[in-house]
């Protein structure tokens, strides 16, 4: 009887004992994974900061690009174009991707006379998911993969939003945004066996900030940001630090797609030379710069937009001439 209850007595304290060292293990773990953790955000928020100021003053150097597979969706005109000229002369080979057959034979004339050796053109409607498998199966039997992928391709309705017809709403849809996913399908499982490659993705300060008049655009762009950012996430998740990712956001450019638009304030929120733009979204390439806001203003307002009170952003936006942007709206000439 006595040896029973010391027997049940010594079994109690030995799962205490073992329930307290596993619950003191655990609390120990946790405050020293806080604490560590913690004084990590302490130290390097400051240090990254400070890594961003220098930065704005020196230049960063730019990697080569020489032996890379660059492919540009909507190369047929626009940015989409300029970006193909601006990668002529750097020993890339180039795909240009367009709806439009006799544009992406103009921009291959075009970079073949600036230098570029390989250049191949293929016509592909990006938003139809069966057609951008098809032709990058094709791509990838005739070039090989492609280590830099441009999704560019781009269009607008320019309509208010109960205005625009509902195929057009959804094309607008599936060529900013869902263009974006297949593409992604059909090339990132090669970068990412190799690790190494870039996305870049074309969007649209209207896929940071709501515009008057722009209803479906901006849901698309936004939907293009957001989904750039999370794989770019997903990447550094899996250690795949080899594969760069650049989320480009202009303003306005002159380019025709946004004909008739105007601004207000042109000193603060210019209307962009395409060329500038091509240039920077390369430079922006070269650099590994993660985002890419035109004007520079837009990076301000950007975090303005998130710390002041919704009624002054909305003074903001209306000062700013944001409510009547899209008043004169034409677009592209040969459009309808
Ligand atoms: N122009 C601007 O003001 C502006 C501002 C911000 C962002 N952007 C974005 O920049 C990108 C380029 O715009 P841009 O001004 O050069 O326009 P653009 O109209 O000059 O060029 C777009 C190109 O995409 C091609 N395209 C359209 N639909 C396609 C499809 N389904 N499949 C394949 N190709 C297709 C067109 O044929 C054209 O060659 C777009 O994504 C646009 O949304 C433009």
């Amino acid at each position: 009887m006595w040896r029973i209850t010391v027997r049940k007595r010594n079994i109690y304290s030995i799962t205490c004992a073992l329930f307290s060292f596993k619950y003191r293990q655990i609390f120990q773990e946790f405050t020293m994974n806080f604490f560590l953790e913690t004084l990590m955000l302490v130290f390097l928020g400051p240090y990254y900061y400070i890594e961003a100021f220098v930065k704005l003053f020196i230049p960063t150097r730019k990697k080569s690009v020489a032996g890379e597979t660059v492919l540009i969706t909507g190369a047929g005109s626009g940015i989409g174009r300029l970006i193909a000229l601006q990668f002529a002369s750097m020993g890339v080979t180039l795909v240009l991707w367009d709806i439009n057959k006799e544009g992406n034979k103009e921009t291959a004339k075009l970079v073949k006379e600036k230098g570029a050796k390989r250049v191949h053109t293929y016509i592909c409607d990006c938003s139809e998911k069966d057609e951008v498998y098809r032709v990058s199966d094709q791509v990838k039997r005739e070039v090989g993969d492609v280590s830099i992928l441009i999704n560019n391709a781009g269009i607008v309705t320019g309509k208010k939003f109960m205005d625009a017809p509902d195929n057009l709403i959804i094309k607008t849809v599936e060529v900013n945004t869902m263009a974006h996913f297949w593409t992604y399908k059909a090339f990132l499982p090669a970068m990412v066996a190799n690790n190494h490659g870039h996305l870049v993705s074309i969007a649209s300060s209207a896929g940071l900030i709501g515009v008057n008049g722009l209803a479906d655009y901006c849901a698309s762009k936004f939907a293009a940001v957001g989904f750039a950012e999370s794989v770019a996430l997903e990447l550094l998740a899996t250690g795949k630090s080899g594969v760069k990712t650049t989320i480009v956001c202009p303003f306005f450019i002159n380019t025709g797609m946004f004909d008739g638009c105007d601004t207000k304030w042109p000193r603060v929120l210019p209307i962009l030379d395409p060329n500038y733009v091509a240039k920077k979204i390369v430079n922006a390439i070269l650099t590994e710069q993660v985002h890419l806001y035109l004007p520079r203003s837009l990076y301000f307002m950007m975090a303005l937009k998130n710390l002041m009170p919704t009624k002054l952003g909305v003074l903001l936006g209306d000062y700013l001439g944001a409510f009547h942007f899209m008043d004169a709206f034409k677009g592209h000439k040969k459009k309808e």
